[in-house]
């Protein structure tokens, strides 16, 4: 439609040159005389007509246009066509119809003077019809037309016109076509390049974080916190398919979600429609409407409906076209071909339509998923096919993309724009990459492809497209399903489940402050201290915990070896829900196969599609699966709430409720207002995960641009690496708020606020700690032979750069759980290399497995803590790895500190009973709290030089502070020399 706007705009130039606008003078239905251009578009209009008597008028019609000019007061009618009806007298009836109810009609004789329609007059079967009137009307007759229809966007409505012979006073003839007042929801040329946009973003920070670093542990972590192009997707998808349910829908609707088309790989692109029709069965002739049958027919004794020479159409349209060229010239009169618009008539207009296509439903009216891929001028038919190009269209975008950036890197580095080490791991892993882009395409599809073959199954389509489907069903059930399952086995085969008691708590507490509420909590999970009051009451509860038969294994989120394998499909989400993926897979089929398969089935879709949604979210609420915030945000709240909000408000759409048209219209109009905003709500978030991103791709940056942002740069990547330790953000206070009643629903860039406390001396001499050599002892003794793969990144020379120093050095907190992926730092900068390494900070920084490293050791030792049996150790405090950990200066921060930590550790360690967590916590918290004095409390002209770990390869319990300074300076003075 916009097309042909343009198109028309465009051809309209050079003509407007040419010819000058025609003006009249008009006098409007309101009273008022102006000056109107010949060639405008009428207050109301038609676009694409069907026949209303399903292919059985007696007249092939090849333009029926309808207008109504306020602003002239003038009705205009437009209709050609051929009939193979020898001679007969016709009335002609028009009505408009809107929101259900005729609010215009008018009965025309074409013989009358004011009508003056000559090739009606009467109807001939050697003579076109071209029938071209324009009839005044009067306040009066316009006034049932309610006052909206002028404005409001996608009137709902048709035009219809029926032809009554005489002599048997039997309809003929009847057309229908959509009304249009010009205002649309559907600006896909708009608003869905907008969309595209933002998930190009999306797609674009989610693939940096996850080829940006080296240690994959790291690379985990960070992936973990931009934001899901899965869930971007399935936004979108949730959105497109609330239109698969079979529901009489608003005409707001379809045209709304016809922006998000796209999303499912439905791109309405007329060539790849036209071409999959022979394929998937729809045929017919796409340039006219009716079912006048070739023979002439006679029709003295009336027109009996058993002897019209009907030509019995099911072939391709190609043989169509020519048998119907032939039989035209035998007709003796030839069908008027459609006249193509022509700029330099001034009568002449292009806001006319076309004879709906083949396959489609009747326009002005949107039932189900047709309705809703009819705004698409797709046949239902074809959605599946269709679906499926545009898969395979984008599989191929990936490919090229990705080994298009690989090459355009390579040549970077090649032409020495790019040092050799930047996106080593990428460069150097670039197939594997390649192959988990494939598969996460195909898991994002997932939903898309099982709902579109479902639909093609319960369609009864023809059956090539069935059998096409079918094949795409099983690979996708045995590829994408048989995957997740494979990735859950891989990494339970080696362990059992075992129950334990539990207890449920319920807890007063007080709903967002006010409403008195209970809230249940597991006793394991809670220390006593925490319960400020004795609970109400409690309940016996079973509690089901994975026991990993070795259990020094790394967790799911330090296994290097899972995460190359199934990281793709398990990287976003919380330790201990790392198996959601597996949960998520299973909701979207049932979805799919509510939205796809039950569609002769109003009923029980719309309130089966209702109950899973509402079941999914209490579910996925409490599973609070997602590490990111923003992903949890959108995933779990906005997306969920918004799904059960339209699926419920679909249900007055029932036929068994009886909605008024314009009651209709109201409740589409709310949910637009609830998609647009999660829409709404998804870019602010996709913009945050953009910018958290950014954040994490400067990670090993020594220099951050804005300083101001410094400080949350150092918080985010707390945040990332306790969150990566499996801990859930830190809970506020119990006498204040109600934890469980609202879960994460702060603020999505707010991250869980820290002590402040300065405690500067202290700070300084925690980061003396020596923690590197210590640990990488500590390691090589307990950890456990790498499970199938040993790390190709453990290349000593890239530590070889002297920013690789300086970023360790000056971001204490963050550069201790990042500095392993130093080396792959953003291309675009430090074009000179220094290329000095002190061989201490070679060896300790060679990356690899020892990622994330202050919590490594424990979390070596709690093997996988993210669902195994800790509870036999006591606490946190007392497990054997923490206290190698903490430097040995510390203990007396720890001291000063004792008072919140002790009730904190004490919780913690009663969580990882149920969840382990990795408790350094209380080490590097102490740690971070400081960090933001950091820059006060030191000389800010050695700020460079400041090491959160030192560089040297002395113990850690050698280390004084003295030492560590001259360190320093011998570092600064490197660096500041290189
Ligand atoms: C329209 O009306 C204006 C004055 O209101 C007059 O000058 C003009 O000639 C009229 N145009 C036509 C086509 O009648
Ligand atoms: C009103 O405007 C239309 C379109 O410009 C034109 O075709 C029609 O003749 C006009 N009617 C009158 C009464 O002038
Ligand atoms: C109407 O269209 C059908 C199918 O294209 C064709 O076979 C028939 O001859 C047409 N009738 C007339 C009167 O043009």
């Amino acid at each position: 439609m916009v097309l042909a706007i343009f198109a028309g705009v465009a051809l309209m130039v050079p003509a407007i040159c040419a010819q000058e606008t025609v003006y009249i003078n008009g006098t409007g239905l309101d009273g008022a005389t102006r000056q109107l251009a010949l060639d405008r578009t009428p207050a109301l209009y038609t676009g694409n007509f069907g026949d209303c008597l399903g292919g059985q008028s007696l007249l092939n019609v090849t333009r029926f246009d309808v207008g109504l000019y306020y602003d002239n007061s003038t009705f205009l009618l437009h209709l050609d066509g051929t009939t193979n009806i020898r001679r007969e007298d016709v009335i002609l009836y028009i009505s408009l119809n809107m929101y259900g109810d005729s609010t215009f009609n008018m009965t025309v004789n074409p013989c009358s003077s004011d009508a003056n329609i000559n090739s009606l007059c009467p109807l001939n079967a050697s003579q076109p019809i071209t029938a071209f009137a324009s009839f005044t009307v009067n306040q009066q007759q316009v006034s049932d037309i309610p006052e909206s229809a002028w404005e409001i966007p996608d009137l709902e409505g048709f035009a219809r016109i029926q032809i009554f012979a005489n002599s048997s006073e039997t309809e003929i003839g009847c057309f229908q076509a959509v009304l249009e007042n010009g205002h649309t929801f559907s600006q896909v040329r708009a608003l869905s390049p907008v969309l595209g946009i933002f998930a190009a973003i999306a797609i674009v920070a989610s693939f940096m974080t996850a080829a940006y670093g080296v240690s994959i542990p790291h690379m985990r972590a960070h992936y973990a916190h931009s934001l899901s192009v899965l869930v971007v997707f399935e936004t979108y998808h949730s959105i497109f398919y609330s239109g698969a349910l079979s529901l009489n829908w608003p005409s707001v609707l379809p045209a709304w979600w016809s922006n998000f088309a796209w999303a499912a790989g439905l791109v309405p692109v007329p060539a790849v429609v036209q071409s999959v029709d022979p394929f998937v069965g729809v045929s017919g002739n796409a340039s006219q409407a009716g079912g006048a049958g070739s023979t002439v027919l006679n029709n003295n004794g009336g027109l009996a409906q058993q002897i019209y020479g009907r030509s019995i159409v099911s072939v391709f349209a190609g043989g169509l076209w020519k048998r119907f060229s032939g039989v035209a010239g035998d007709v003796a009169n030839s069908l008027p071909k459609r006249q193509a618009y022509n700029p330099s008539d001034p009568y002449d207009y292009n806001w006319d339509g076309s004879p709906v296509k083949p396959g489609m439903p009747l326009p002005g009216t949107w039932i189900g998923f047709a309705g809703e891929l009819s705004q698409l001028n797709i046949p239902a038919p074809s959605a599946f096919t269709i679906g499926l190009i545009w898969l395979l269209v984008v599989i191929g975008l990936v490919i090229v993309v990705i080994v298009a950036f690989k090459f355009f890197l390579e040549g970077l580095v090649k032409v020495r724009l790019v040092k050799k080490h930047r996106f080593e791991f990428f460069r150097a892993n670039w197939t594997r990459y390649l192959s988990l882009a494939i598969q996460r395409t195909l898991l994002i599809a997932f939903f898309s492809i099982m709902t579109l073959s479902m639909y093609q199954f319960s369609s009864h389509g023809a059956a090539g497209p069935t059998a096409i489907a079918a094949i795409v069903f099983v690979v996708f059930i045995i590829g994408i399903v048989g995957l997740a399952l494979y990735a859950v086995q891989c990494r339970l085969h080696s362990g059992k489940f075992a129950s334990g008691s539990d207890r449920i708590l319920l807890q007063r507490g007080k709903l967002w402050g006010r409403i008195p509420w209970v809230v249940p909590m597991r006793a394991s999970q809670l220390g006593e201290k925490e319960l400020g009051e004795k609970p109400a009451a409690s309940l016996p509860f079973v509690r089901w915990h994975f026991v990993d038969d070795d259990p020094s294994r790394a967790n799911v989120h330090r296994d290097e070896s899972y995460i190359r394998r199934f990281g793709w499909l398990s990287a976003r989400y919380r330790l201990s829900r790392w198996w959601f993926f597996a949960f998520w897979l299973g909701y979207q089929f049932v979805r799919a196969c509510f939205l796809g398969a039950a569609t002769g089935n109003p009923l029980a879709q719309v309130f089966g599609l209702f109950v899973v949604d509402i079941l999914a979210l209490v579910i996925i609420a409490a599973l609070k699966p997602f590490e990111g915030q923003r992903n949890t945000a959108i995933a779990v709240w906005l997306l969920g709430l918004a799904k059960i909000a339209v699926t419920g408000l679909s249900i007055a759409f029932l036929p068994d409720f009886n909605l008024d048209r314009l009651g209709a219209t109201v409740i589409g109009l709310v949910i637009i207002i609830i998609q647009a905003l999660l829409t709404v709500a998804l870019f602010i978030l996709i913009v945050l995960g953009a910018f958290s991103t950014w954040l994490s791709l400067s990670r090993n940056r020594e220099n951050f641009s804005p300083s101001r942002l410094e400080g949350v740069r150092v918080r985010y990547y707390e945040h990332i690496e306790k969150r990566a330790a499996g801990t859930l953000p830190l809970p506020k206070p119990m006498s204040q708020s109600t934890p469980s009643t609202e879960p994460k629903r702060e603020s999505t860039e707010q991250f869980p606020e820290l002590p402040r406390q300065s405690h500067f001396s202290v700070n300084s001499i925690r980061r003396i700690s020596k923690i590197g050599e210590e640990d990488e002892d500590d390691i090589a003794e307990i950890q456990p032979a790498p499970c199938r793969t040993t790390s190709p990144m453990r290349r000593p020379d890239r530590t070889t750069s002297v920013s690789s120093q300086r970023s360790i050095s000056s971001l204490p907190r963050a550069a201790r759980g990042h500095r392993a992926s130093w080396s792959s730092r953003d291309f675009t900068q430090f074009p000179t290399d220094m290329e000095r390494a002190s061989p201490a900070l070679k060896r300790r920084l060679s990356g690899g497995p020892q990622g994330l490293r202050p919590t490594n050791a424990v979390g070596l030792l709690q093997g996988d803590t993210s669902m195994s049996n800790l509870s036999s150790v006591a606490g946190v405090s007392s497990l054997p790895g923490s206290r190698p950990m903490t430097p040995t200066k510390e203990v007396v921060m720890e001291e000063n500190e004792e008072d919140n930590m002790e009730s904190e550790e004490k919780r913690k360690g009663k969580e990882q009973i149920f969840e382990p967590k990795l408790m350094p916590e209380s080490q590097p918290r102490s740690h971070w709290e400081s960090a933001d004095d950091r820059p006060k409390s030191h000389d800010s002209g050695t700020t460079k030089g400041q090491g959160a770990e030192p560089s040297t390869g002395e113990t850690r319990d050698e280390i004084s502070p003295i030492h560590q300074s001259a360190n320093e300076k011998q570092l600064t003075a490197e660096s500041g020399g290189a």
